[in-house]
């Protein structure tokens, strides 16, 4: 059993990880501060994972901005953190361009207090979430982990900006003045496309507001929240010109983590940067389709002009994840959309809608 720092675990990829993580056995600390979440989320890991796990689920309710809380979540118990994953942060595209501070504060002011936290607690394993959005405009497809990293928007720069940092720290005892190698075991995971449910249909994604992503846009119109799903761009070059992303189930993208911790203890330190996606490209129209027939309803559209800031196609080369984790995204879009209405229609607001 290890003890794990879980910094934004009750969020939408966070509760799903955590409760992976108390399935396996472990000890988990989650530290969040619910400006995107709900406390729900993790009452309803607890009962997902039972009396006997959830006794090692531990919730510490603070800002990774502040020292004192990173502190109190560190010295929850005696034991020391074996690693953490590092899931707070914002990540509204348009949000970040109205405000760049906030984003650079959050995501890497608070990135830098953490890592800050992790030296202060002799802690140096780390899986921190990155995104597919620092390739910006790809300029291949699949896009493998070695493309050129070009972020198009405030919040992925916000990203780039935390990878370069993790790069600093994780070879700064290694250069010429070094008296030995790093310490440091990060994986830097480059989600595509998160999205899907628990199959329990008791936790899943639950955004403040009107929906930015398509996922739960669909799945909102489908349950009758929202009237019409707006499709941006039906003049892309695709096949059928909508646009093509890379959608990976978030249990897939929960499976990634633990794979990715293994690796970092079974392996000598090293910077693990992998892109986790299925390396399947589906269409908004097919994105439409599939979650139709799994729920059963319409899913009206209107056709609008292209979003500013959106790519034709974004879809991951898997490869190097699959052949340094051995991990592999299993669920297809089916699965994705029938797990998704599970928990849409179980939960029509959310976790705002009570128990489920
Ligand atoms: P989310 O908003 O559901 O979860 C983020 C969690 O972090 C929330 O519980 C929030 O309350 C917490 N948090 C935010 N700021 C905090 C702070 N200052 N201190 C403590 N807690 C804080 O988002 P998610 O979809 O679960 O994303 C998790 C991570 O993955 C984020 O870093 C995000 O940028 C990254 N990511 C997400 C996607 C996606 O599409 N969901 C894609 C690529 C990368
Ligand atoms: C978006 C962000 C990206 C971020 C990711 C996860 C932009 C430009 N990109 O990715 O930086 O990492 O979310 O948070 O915001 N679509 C519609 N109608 C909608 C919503 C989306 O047609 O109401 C289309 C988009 O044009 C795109 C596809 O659906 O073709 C997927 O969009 P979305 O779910 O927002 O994800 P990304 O744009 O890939």
């Amino acid at each position: 059993m290890a003890k794990l720092l879980i910094a934004g675990g009750a969020g939408f990829i966070g509760s799903h990880t955590t409760l992976l993580l108390l399935e396996a056995g472990h000890q988990v600390v989650v530290l969040d501060n619910f400006s995107t979440s709900s406390p729900e989320s993790l009452q309803r890991v607890a009962q997902l994972a039972g009396s006997s796990a959830s006794a090692r689920l531990c919730l510490v309710e603070g800002d990774i901005r502040d020292p004192g809380s990173l502190d109190q979540a560190f010295q929850t118990t005696s034991a020391p953190c074996d690693a953490v994953i590092h899931f707070a942060g914002l990540k509204a595209v348009a949000q970040s361009v109205h405000q760049p501070l906030l984003y650079w504060d959050v995501n890497v002011g608070g990135s830098q207090r953490l890592l800050a936290a992790m030296e202060r607690h002799g802690c140096h394993t780390l899986v921190f979430s990155s995104s597919a959005t620092v390739y910006g405009y790809p300029d291949r497809i699949p896009i493998p982990e070695t493309a050129a990293l070009q972020p198009i928007n405030p919040y992925g720069h916000t990203k780039a900006a935390v990878e370069q940092m993790l790069a600093d720290l994780a070879s700064n005892e290694a250069g010429p003045a070094a008296s030995g190698p790093s310490r440091w075991r990060i994986a830097r995971l480059r989600y595509f496309n998160p999205v899907g449910a628990h199959a329990s249909g008791r936790i899943g994604e639950d955004p403040l507001g009107p929906p930015d992503n398509l996922f739960p846009f669909v799945s909102q119109v489908a349950v009758g929240r929202r009237q019409r799903l707006k499709i941006f761009g039906a003049d892309w070059p695709t096949p059928d010109g909508t646009g093509i992303r890379d959608y990976i189930h978030v249990m897939d993208l929960a499976e990634g983590h633990l794979a990715a911790l293994e690796a970092l203890w079974n392996e000598p330190p090293q910077l693990l940067t992998l892109n986790l996606g299925s390396g399947r490209g589906h269409s908004v129209l097919e994105v439409v389709q599939a979650f139709e027939a799994a729920s059963g309803r319409p899913v009206p559209y209107d056709l609008l002009p292209r979003r500013a800031g959106d790519a034709a196609e974004s879809v991951a080369d898997p490869t190097e994840a699959h052949r340094r984790l051995g991990w592999r995204a299993q669920r297809d879009l089916a699965t994705i959309c029938s797990d998704g209405w599970h928990w849409q229609s179980l939960n029509p607001e959310g976790y705002g809608s009570g128990p489920a």
